[in-house]
């Protein structure tokens, strides 16, 4: 769709001039689930987007219209609780937080409309719901910092559509610039862009299609292993707050007194946040290689340790293990489907993207989705 195709809706409809708010969904290079354990994690935002046109209309009601599912709500702003439509819930997450908060807000006319594959693993709500907070915090002129923003982003997809997530998706869609990946310690939340140079490379996202069902069971209860080995630590006379506080050594130290799987959950985590660091020097020096020998370790510990990869995955991953033109391959996102990253030399990328696609339909009897990404800033105020 064209940006002009879509302003026109909006006057169509609203009769008024909007503004527009732009937010990326984003790629995970390493670092997978360590967000929550308040590691590090290495994202970049890519230039899939949400487009959202917005303008205060001096009523008190939101009225919001979503032209990629041709659906419509429109509702007072303080009585959001009955609003149908399951897209609507990352906005008037949104909406939630800052009436928790005590922000006041008018209402308001929206229309929106993205290019970001929904449920693969690319954080589509989070773009949904940081580009809806920047749009609200310009239009009403709320004077929110970007760090309030992500938070506010990441409590209304905790509180009000009811997933667990980490920090690292929302801040990813709108702290990054172009050329950079952004090294997140979730932690403390600080942050560092990370130079890259993809002159020669190129990132490639492929999708198995396939959907395991499960995925928010699964990660939720991730969640809670890690969460039962710090309390098991703690109970024995430590006193860590997450994984991140505990070293490999330390962990070695009590492996007898936990259940396997949580053995193997926190080794793979607290292994995955050292590698995003290594990774990071490695990026930092100009060796993609070392970077992409990580990323298959990560792949590994996501298989093996941490268990949230599937046999599809699985086989994207090793298929492209045959080619040295591949720097490195690994699933993002919760797991149990989505999509994987790759980092392979621009030369021969579409060959061996060609290829490793046909072996996957010999195999599956599915075609996968390809996505060559790259990389993009952080949501912003754009010009229409
Ligand atoms: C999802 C969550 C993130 C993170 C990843 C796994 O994208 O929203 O917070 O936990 O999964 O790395």
């Amino acid at each position: 769709m064209k940006l002009a195709e879509l302003v026109d809706i909006y006057t169509i409809r609203y009769r008024s001039k909007p503004r527009l708010f732009r937010a990326p969904g984003r790629i995970n290079l390493i670092g997978g689930h360590t967000d929550y354990n308040n590691g590090f994690v290495l994202p970049a935002a890519i230039d899939k987007e949400i487009w959202m046109l917005m303008a205060p209309n001096k009523l008190e009601v939101c009225k919001i219209y979503s032209h990629d599912f041709d659906e419509y709500v429109e509702f007072k702003r303080d009585d959001y609780r009955n609003v149908p439509y399951k897209w609507s819930k990352y906005i008037i997450g949104i909406i939630d937080q800052l009436s928790r908060k005590g922000i006041n807000i008018g209402g308001f006319d929206c229309v929106f409309a993205g290019d970001i594959p929904l449920g693969v693993g690319m954080a589509s709500s989070a773009a949904l719901e940081c580009a809806t907070v920047i749009g609200l915090n310009k239009i009403f002129d709320l004077k929110l910092s970007d760090m309030d923003m992500a938070l506010m982003a990441q409590k209304a997809e905790r509180e009000y559509v009811g997933v667990n997530c980490g920090i690292m998706d929302q801040f990813a869609s709108i702290f990054p610039q172009p050329g950079h990946l952004l090294k997140i310690d979730c932690q403390d939340f600080n942050y560092e862009k990370v130079k890259i140079d993809l002159s020669k490379h190129d990132l490639v996202l492929i999708n198995p299609m396939v959907n395991h069902t499960l995925v928010e069971t699964e990660y939720n209860k991730r969640i809670a292993e890690c969460e039962s080995v710090i309390e098991k630590l703690n109970n024995l006379g430590h006193s860590f707050r997450t994984l991140r506080d505990v070293s490999l050594g330390q962990l070695e130290l009590n492996r007898t007194k936990l259940e396997r799987n949580e053995y193997r959950r926190a080794k793979y985590i607290i292994e995955e946040s050292l590698r995003v660091v290594k990774a990071c020097d490695a990026i930092q020096e100009n060796n993609l290689k070392k970077a992409g020998e990580l990323m298959y370790k990560s792949h590994d510990g996501l298989q093996f340790e941490y268990q949230v990869s599937c046999k599809e995955l699985d086989f994207l991953v090793d298929a492209t293990m045959q080619h040295e033109e591949v720097l490195g391959s690994r699933i993002m996102g919760k797991g149990h489907g989505g999509c994987t990253v790759s980092l392979i030399e621009s030369a021969m990328a579409d060959q061996i993207v060609d290829e490793i696609c046909e072996n996957y339909l010999l195999q599956f009897g599915i075609k996968p989705e390809v996505y060559p990404v790259k990389l993009a800033s952080g949501a912003s105020e754009s010009d229409i």
